[in-house]
């Protein structure tokens, strides 16, 4: 689904951003970018796009090369939701905004209205209201559903949760969740909130000053403390957690199963 192939970029002559930069995700994966601050997580999901052309190597998104592809004929196939809602709605009204990008690519009237109204019901939006009024969660929930609409194969989710408070994570994470799962939709999640790659993503890609410092199934990558040290990356707590319990919890990964592990340890007549 998205191949780069020796990815050199930088904004400027005189400073790289990536360097030499080689992944593969296939179609129907759930995949985490992670890095510190300025890793060069948002450049990769605009080369991904073709917002963003590579100085040197290749970007290929469903085998199209984006230097020889128009970013028109791209977005069909790549659904992008913003860092930041507010630089994507631009409509006066939800129902407008949702239909933004199905007019831009020229879908039939009747097919955007079909879409549009199952959209607004799937996320519990009213298609009359003002979306700059709203608050910053039901943006979040306008801005993703003005993506979805479009159906696109793949989905790049820059930072999805910043700013929304527990429920509504929850909320726009099991919806992404359920379209990965149910129309094997492809998703690329950048995020700094481990908790969060450790819950949703199945693979993980780690950068460090433009490099792939490694990556794998998210169960493993959460527990390499060394790797996340490197990347400067806040280890998520349970993962932490088990490594220091030791060998008995090598294969807790999630409260629940931290939980039946403890009550096994208690019931054995152990101490916590
Ligand atoms: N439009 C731009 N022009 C010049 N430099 C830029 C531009 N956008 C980003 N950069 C620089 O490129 C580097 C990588 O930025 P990028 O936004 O890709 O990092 P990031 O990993 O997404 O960081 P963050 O976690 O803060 O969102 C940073 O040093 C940043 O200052
Ligand atoms: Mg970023």
């Amino acid at each position: 689904m998205i191949r780069f192939e020796n990815v050199t970029f930088g904004y400027s002559d005189d400073r790289l951003i990536l360097d030499d930069l080689s992944f593969h995700i296939p179609k129907g994966d759930f995949v985490a970018l992670i890095g510190a601050n300025g890793a060069g997580k948002s450049t990769i999901s605009r080369l991904t796009n073709g917002l963003l052309h590579p100085t040197k190597g290749h970007v290929y998104l469903n085998d199209k090369d984006t230097l020889k592809t128009p970013s028109s004929v791209l977005a069909r196939d790549c659904g992008f939701l913003f860092q930041n809602p507010d630089r994507q709605i631009c409509e006066n009204t939800v129902k407008d905004e949702i239909a933004f990008s199905m007019k831009a690519q020229g879908w039939p009237v009747d097919k955007i209205k079909d879409r549009v109204d199952k959209v607004l019901e799937t996320f519990e939006l009213d298609p009359e209201w003002f979306p700059f009024s709203r608050s910053r969660g039901e943006r979040q929930r306008i801005a993703l559903a003005s993506v979805l609409v479009c159906e696109p194969g793949l989905l790049i989710l820059d930072e999805p949760t910043t700013g929304l408070d527990y429920l509504e994570c929850i909320r726009i994470m099991d919806y992404v969740t359920k379209l990965n799962k149910e129309k094997s939709i492809t998703v690329l999640m950048v995020s700094h909130d481990m908790e969060l790659v450790q819950s949703y993503a199945r693979n993980v890609l780690v950068l460090n000053h433009g490099k792939l410092l490694g990556q794998g199934p998210v169960k493993d990558i959460m527990k390499d403390m060394d790797l996340l040290k490197k990347a400067r990356v806040l280890p998520a707590q349970i993962p932490e957690l088990t490594l220091r319990f030791g060998d008995e919890f090598k294969d807790v990964f999630t409260v629940e199963e931290m939980l039946d592990a403890l009550r096994n340890r208690t019931n054995k007549g152990g101490a916590l």
